[in-house]
């Protein structure tokens, strides 16, 4: 496989994986396709939007004959699938949306797919990223594995489970080949402070409110977006079509937990007195719908291909929150809209 298109490549998850492809492999040309949503900023990859094997095209997956154009113009024989509209509380206010792009925007690669390679799936991969919530919720106990029922909850999780059975329906009908991977909550630098963490962090900062959900006993599954990178880096090379995997921290914390963990960090490293910030936290009414737990099990990822999360917790925390210190403008241009001219600036539109 030579040239990857890899959709969503401008969102926090997928400029991790952009990164990391366009530097491990030379050899690959990478496509990062993405309409730049709110939460598309090219900035995020401006260390190497000048390397030879990387080209950025702005189109929107949920159009069908631009994406047929697309594996056309650019030949090409894998896919990484992240394009998405990402947040829960975004899907329970417009759910259309998120069928829209989670859904048909799906269908519409799938079968781009199909009808260029047309039957000749030598060396062709179809990848999609999905999520954990597709599992629903646990209890006090056990994890979520690959054989777990599919119960989702928020119309993000329903439309991700679609998408899912979309991809699994092509290789069972087709035999298009394909391996899906479903992940827990990732953390990291370039997420959009919409998400618990980066919000928080930067709520801290500004002293604002931090509106906790219900009484914060809601348990999520956290692992650090380069080892999310890493993982998809592993399964593309070294999944077995038709698979899928799960990959998940071992890493549980229930949110007013984590929530006093990035505080105590934000707090040191800002030099205010430890647990200071802790008065802004501010129990709100809960999210509608909202999973109590999420816990992954990632033996089947860590037994057959040999992958493991690389960083302890409060290693990763801790980086996270200096980045989000240290790059203030980033929150300031993509919470304002800014970022759109970085765009603009370079592409002339
Ligand atoms: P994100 O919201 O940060 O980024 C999504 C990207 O997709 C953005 O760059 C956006 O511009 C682009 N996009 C949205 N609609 C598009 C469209 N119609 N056409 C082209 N591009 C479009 O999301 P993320 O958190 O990086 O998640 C990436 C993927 O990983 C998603 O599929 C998500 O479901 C999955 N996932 C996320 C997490 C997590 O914790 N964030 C965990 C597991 C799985
Ligand atoms: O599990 C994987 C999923 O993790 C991904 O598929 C989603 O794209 C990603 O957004 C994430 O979903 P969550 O809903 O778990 O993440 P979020 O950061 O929105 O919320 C984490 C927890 O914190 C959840 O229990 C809700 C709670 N929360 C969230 C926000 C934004 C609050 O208490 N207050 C808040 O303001």
């Amino acid at each position: 496989m030579k040239n990857i298109l890899i959709t969503g490549g401008a969102g926090f998850i997928g400029s991790h994986v952009v990164r990391l492809f366009v530097n491990s492999y030379p050899d690959y040309h990478i496509y990062n396709l993405d309409v730049l949503t709110y939460a598309g900023n090219l900035e995020n990859l401006k260390d190497i939007e000048d390397k030879p094997n990387y080209t950025f095209i702005k189109a929107d997956i949920c159009d069908h004959e631009k994406m047929e154009s697309i594996f056309s113009d650019y030949n090409i024989d894998g896919v990484i699938h992240l394009a998405a509209e990402s947040h829960v509380d975004r899907s329970i206010k417009d759910p259309f949306s998120f069928a829209k792009t989670n859904v048909l925007g799906t269908l519409n690669l799938l079968q781009a797919a199909k009808t260029y390679w047309g039957g000749d799936f030598e060396n062709k991969l179809f990848y999609h990223v999905s999520t954990d919530e597709v599992y629903g919720t646990l209890g006090e106990s056990g994890f979520f594995t690959e054989n777990t029922a599919y119960d989702p909850h928020s119309p993000y999780s329903a439309s991700k489970a679609s998408s899912d059975h979309f991809v699994r329906s092509f290789y069972d009908t087709y035999n298009l080949p394909v391996v899906i991977s479903n992940c827990s909550n990732n953390y990291g630098s370039h997420q959009f402070p919409e998400k618990l963490i980066p919000l928080f962090i930067n709520n801290i900062c500004n002293n604002k409110p931090l509106p906790v959900y219900g009484k914060g006993e809601n348990v999520r599954d956290w692992l650090f977006v380069n080892d999310h990178a890493r993982a998809i880096d592993v399964i593309f090379h070294k999944g077995k079509i038709g698979e899928t995997y799960n990959i998940g921290g071992f890493n549980e914390w229930k949110n007013i937990d984590l929530i006093k963990v990035i505080i105590k960090t934000v707090d040191k490293l800002l030099g205010r007195p430890e647990g200071a910030s802790e008065e802004l936290i501010t129990f709100v009414t809960d999210r509608a719908g909202h999973d109590y737990r999420y816990a992954i099990d990632s033996s089947k990822l860590k037994n057959e291909l040999g992958w493991e999360p690389s960083l302890q917790f409060e290693e990763g925390i801790e980086k996270t929150v200096k980045w989000y210190l240290e790059n203030k403008a980033w929150v300031d241009n993509v919470t304002s809209g800014n970022y759109l001219k970085y765009y603009q600036d370079m592409y002339g539109e």
